[in-house]
């Protein structure tokens, strides 16, 4: 099922925010992530230290491109094979989800609205379900 017309106007029209404060909404969903489920820090343990830009600068272009994510296949792919390098599974992706809604509230505040947190809510678990496909493929010829 694809994104809806209003979740795709929402995104688009909140990605510059996003984007603009992509460093700090990545921070602060490292901050609760870790915080929330101490378990995920294994898995970043080789991370380099500029791994929350790599984050948010996927989740800018990701954004930009939600009605054409055909521009994103490489980065896609990347991003699945490094997730199964570091044994990324498909229940960390909640985890990650809520820790990023969140941070996206605690930074954006107001601006913020239910609806803005429901769109990018959605465009996340959709980004999410199209890498956890492609890891499953990847782990079962590994
Ligand atoms: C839609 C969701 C996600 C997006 C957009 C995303 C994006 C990315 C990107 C862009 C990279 C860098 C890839 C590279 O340059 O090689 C990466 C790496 C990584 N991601 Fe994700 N990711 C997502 C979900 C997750 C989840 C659920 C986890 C599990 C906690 C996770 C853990 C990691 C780890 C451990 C790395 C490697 C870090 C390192 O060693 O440098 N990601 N991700």
């Amino acid at each position: 099922m694809g994104l809806s017309e209003k979740t795709i106007e929402i995104v688009k029209a909140t990605a510059k925010p996003v984007a603009d404060n992509g460093e700090a909404i990545t921070t602060r969903m490292y901050e609760i992530l870790f915080a929330n489920h101490p378990e995920t820090k294994e898995l970043f343990k080789d991370a380099s230290s500029d791994q929350h830009k790599k984050l948010a600068t996927a989740v800018a272009a990701y954004a930009a491109n939600i009605d054409n994510l055909s521009v994103l296949d490489k980065a896609i792919e990347k991003m699945a094979q490094t997730h199964v390098n570091t044994a990324v599974k498909p229940e960390h992706y909640p985890m990650v989800g809520v820790s990023l809604l969140q941070a996206v509230k605690d930074v954006l505040g107001d601006a913020a609205t239910d609806d803005v947190i429901e769109a990018w809510k959605e465009a996340y678990f959709f980004l999410g379900d199209v890498l956890i496909a492609r890891e499953k493929e990847l782990y079962a010829t590994a």
